[in-house]
């Protein structure tokens, strides 16, 4: 397994703009035409993104220029077959570093899975699962759901291989579910860094409902509480008035 890494241009763009202190400028990153290519497959990937999220992708197999979100496309288009020649290239280079290297294969890095959901978990609330899988070294995965040991497909997408400062990637995959207190969910996770599958578990947390026993003894606890705070002022108030009297019988005469 081999694989090869190459930006065409990374820009760095610097927007500064006269309603802001010069100080609180901010930068972005576009990353135009980020490819690979890997023996295994042998399969690639060309990607543009912008601020390490994904805009487009092309597949590779259809041939087809792929939106991350519909309505990003209104800001222009892409010729699929730019992407296509620029993986061919590269796995053309591929070839050639596999020999330069005396076909020395990659290490397997372990993946780390985070699961979380979009929004804060209501019951009966459309919600999206995120199931965020970082450090991918080598780009091979695979990445699934399941409801309650089930596996689901419905309503499953994920975003390319995205590109990281280490050279390892970072991928998500989204889940889209209704909450409910009875359905449990997996992120499955199967890599050669990992000996098995990796499954990361997710429920909803849901406030066990007080029962009328506990709220009568709540409710109970809570007015005695109000008592002796009001029993105990009383007393101190009376005790704050003391003194003054006392000393004064308690003079000399
Ligand atoms: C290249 O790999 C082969 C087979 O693994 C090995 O016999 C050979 O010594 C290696 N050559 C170099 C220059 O490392
Ligand atoms: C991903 O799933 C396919 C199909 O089940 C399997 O052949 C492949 O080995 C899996 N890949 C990994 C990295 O486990």
């Amino acid at each position: 397994m081999f694989l090869v890494t190459l930006f065409n241009e990374i820009l760095s763009l610097l927007f500064y703009t006269s309603l802001l202190p010069p100080h609180s400028s901010a930068d972005h990153v576009g990353a135009y035409g980020g490819y690979f290519s890997q023996s295994y497959g042998p399969s690639g990937q060309y990607t543009f993104e912008f601020d390490g999220d994904e805009t487009f992708h092309v597949d590779l197999e259809k041939k087809e220029t792929v939106w991350r979100l519909p309505g990003l496309s209104e800001f222009g288009g892409f010729d699929p077959q730019g992407g296509l020649s620029e993986v061919a290239k590269a796995r053309h280079n591929l070839d050639i570093l596999i020999k330069c290297s005396n076909s020395t294969t990659v290490i397997n890095e372990v993946p780390e899975v985070t699961v979380f959901p979009k929004s804060p978990v209501e019951l009966g609330q459309p919600n999206t699962l995120i199931c965020a899988v970082d450090n991918i070294f080598p780009p091979v995965i695979n990445i699934s759901w399941l409801s309650n040991g089930h596996s689901v497909t419905q309503g499953v997408s994920e975003t390319s291989f995205l590109s990281k400062s280490d050279d390892s990637f970072l991928k998500i995959s989204y889940l889209t579910f209704l909450p409910s207190a009875d359905d449990v969910y997996d992120c499955k996770v199967e890599h050669w860094g990992l000996d098995q599958p990796l499954l990361k578990h997710w429920e909803p947390e849901i406030p066990a409902p007080m029962s009328e026993l506990t709220e009568t003894v709540v409710c109970a606890l809570g007015l005695a509480v109000g008592l002796v705070g009001i029993v105990t002022g009383t007393v101190f108030i009376i005790q704050g008035l003391r003194p003054a009297g006392a000393s004064r019988h308690q003079g000399p005469l």
